[in-house]
Formats: C-alpha cells, sequence, structure tokens
C-alpha cells in the first residue's frame, strides 16, 4: 500500500520482516557476515531514538573526553553508520519518485560512486566505533558476545513525530505529508526500519548479556549525568564527577545544537534541524484524540505477550 509516496521497492528482511530498501538485499549478507572486532563499540537505535546524541556520549568516553579532537571532525566520519549506502540513496530515490524532494538532494549524497559504508568498516582500522539503525537479527550473530553494544529505545510516540519531521528536513517544501498520514504509515510499520517495537524489543531480550547497555531517551533527558556513569561503568572508563558534569554540559541540547559536528543538518535549513525540539513527551501537541487512542492501541496490541514496557507509557 503506498503511503506518503513510498511505494516499492521496499523489501521485508528478517525475522521480524523489517522494512528495508530493496538495495539493502544486495548487502544484507555482507553486513551479516562482518568480522566483529572485541574492540568495537557499536550504537543501535531506530531512527530518531538519540543516536547522534548517544554516539557523541560514547565516542568522548572512549576517547579520553578529547573535546577538541570531537569538534575537529564530523560525527559520521568518526562513528560511521553501517547500512548507509545499502539503504539509504534507495530510500531518498523514492522519495524523489514521491516527488517528496529534488534531485539535487541525491546527487548530492553521491553514494552511487562510493564504497559500501560497510566495506569502509570493514577496512577500518581498530578502534572502530559502528552506529546501525538495523536490529540485532540483521546483524553479525557474533555481536554480543565479541564487542560492546549500547542500544537507545525511545517512546514511538515522540519517534513518530521526530522522524516526520526528519522527512520534512531532507524534502522540505517538497514533503507535502502532513503529520496525520505519515502516522498511518508508522503505525501500520510501512516506513524504513519499522516495526519498530520489534525492534526494540530484539534488544531488550538480550539487556542481561554483560555485552549490551540499553538506554532509554527519557531517562537521558531525566538525568544525563547518571546515564554517562552508566555508560562509563559500561565501558570500563572512569572520569571524576566534574569531568562527568563537563561531558553532561557538553551534550546539553542546546550545546550539540550550536555543534556544527553534530547537528548535520541538510543544507542551510533553518526551519526544521536535525536536532530539532530534544523533549520527552513532545508527540502531545502533534496527536489529537483519535491518534492517541491509535498510538495506545499500537503500543498495547504490539507489546502484547513482550516483557518489554516503556517508562513513559505505563
Ligand atoms: P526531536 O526531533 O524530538 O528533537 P537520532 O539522532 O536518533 O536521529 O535522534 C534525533 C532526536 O534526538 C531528535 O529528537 C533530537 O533533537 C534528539 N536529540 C539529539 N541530541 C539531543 C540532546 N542533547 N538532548 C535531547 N535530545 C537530543
Amino acid at each position: 500500500k503506498c503511503l506518503i509516496g513510498y511505494t516499492k521497492p521496499f523489501v521485508k528482511c528478517g525475522k521480524n520482516e523489517y522494512v528495508m530498501a530493496a538495495s539493502f538485499r544486495k548487502h544484507a549478507e555482507e553486513i551479516y557476515n562482518l568480522e566483529v572486532r572485541p574492540d568495537d563499540v557499536w550504537v543501535i537505535t531506530f531512527p530518531r531514538s538519540g543516536t547522534t546524541w548517544t554516539q557523541e556520549m560514547v565516542w568522548l568516553i572512549e576517547n579520553d573526553l578529547d573535546f577538541k579532537a570531537a569538534k575537529g571532525k564530523p560525527l559520521h566520519e568518526r562513528f560511521p553508520m553501517l547500512e548507509v549506502t545499502a539503504h539509504i540513496p534507495q530510500v531518498a530515490f523514492e522519495l524523489i519518485k514521491a516527488n517528496f524532494m529534488n534531485l539535487a538532494y541525491f546527487q548530492g549524497l553521491n553514494h552511487a560512486v562510493r564504497k559500501p559504508s560497510w566495506k569502509a568498516i570493514a577496512e577500518a582500522p581498530s578502534p572502530r566505533f559502528i552506529k546501525t539503525h538495523l536490529p540485532l537479527s540483521l546483524l553479525p550473530p557474533k555481536l554480543l558476545s565479541t564487542a560492546k553494544v549500547i542500544y537507545v529505545a525511545r517512546d514511538p510516540r515522540d519517534v513518530a513525530v521526530s522522524y516526520y519531521y526528519l522527512h520534512k528536513m531532507v524534502a522540505k517544501t517538497l514533503m507535502r505529508a502532513t503529520f496525520q498520514t505519515f502516522w498511518e504509515a508508522f503505525r501500520r510499520d510501512l516506513l524504513p526500519w519499522t516495526p519498530i517495537v520489534a525492534h526494540t524489543n530484539e534488544a531488550w531480550e538480550k539487556r542481561h548479556n554483560p555485552n549490551l547497555h540499553f538506554l532509554f531517551y527519557e531517562d537521558m533527558i531525566k538525568d544525563l549525568p547518571k546515564e554517562i556513569r552508566a555508560v562509563c561503568k559500561f565501558l570500563n572508563r572512569k572520569y571524576p564527577a566534574d569531568k562527568i558534569e563537563t561531558l553532561a554540559d557538553y551534550l546539553s541540547f542546546d550545546s550539540l545544537r550550536k555543534n556544527k559536528n553534530v547537528n548535520n543538518t541538510a543544507g542551510d535549513n533553518t526551519e526544521v534541524q536535525f536536532l530539532r525540539k530534544g523533549e520527552a513527551g513532545g508527540w502531545r501537541t502533534h496527536f489529537d484524540a483519535e491518534m492517541e487512542l491509535q498510538a495506545e492501541e499500537f503500543i498495547s496490541t504490539r507489546l502484547r505477550g513482550l516483557d518489554l514496557s516503556y517508562p513513559s507509557f505505563q
């Protein structure tokens, strides 16, 4: 079914039928067979769950809080995304076909001629920092027995709103879908990387694995220094209290928003930025009463029979 202009060629991959661009299929096996290294650190999320925030935190913790080095290089170079070339160009292409965005954006991406990102990662020297939105079941089976993994989850209602604005950010004036239409596609698991609850549940089920640290975006909003300390412990890094505070200040929404190496907003779009609002519960201003009920039903049916629960949705 065609919603918000998404048509084929999207395919369903893996045990939970994740929606991926057809181009992903060509790379799925190589990604699955990627060699994992013991000194890798991976950040895994569903899109718009606080990936960037966590990546910058993790990179700094692992690099002796070298703020100067962090400011010297874009985050996506220090902490590249695994499936970017296998998946995103075709998503962009679909958006162009649906008249969501202009061709210049796609040409600007220039992914077609670039080495697949998983290949660049496979050849990168250690230690590697790897970002992915792929669920655990599409990743190397030895990942959790070999490397350190941080999974970040967020209230799906806030994710839906944030994901909508991400599309608006890239499509700019060509974005025609209203949030209501987008929400329809989201709740029917038609958008790339969905279904979100299954994605999160795969990591939740492994949360007791010593190599997995499970984080909620809402907990980072509530008490960032506490979550930083927990990540330090997980990564076996020790910093004095004042350094943790310095890192928390550096990672604050206002500070990261000004940081061009992190707030990597496409072009000069000032209307919507990659770091948009940085709130928990902002969905309330986007859902009417009917959508709120739909959201409750969406989450409760998806959670049925699972042990997973969201702190913001009780
Ligand atoms: P909003 O669109 O709700 O503002 P990702 O990096 O996974 O794409 O997630 C992006 C979301 O994380 C955006 O949500 C962004 O604002 C939020 N975010 C990034 N850095 C943040 C910070 N320092 N504090 C709070 N939220 C942050």
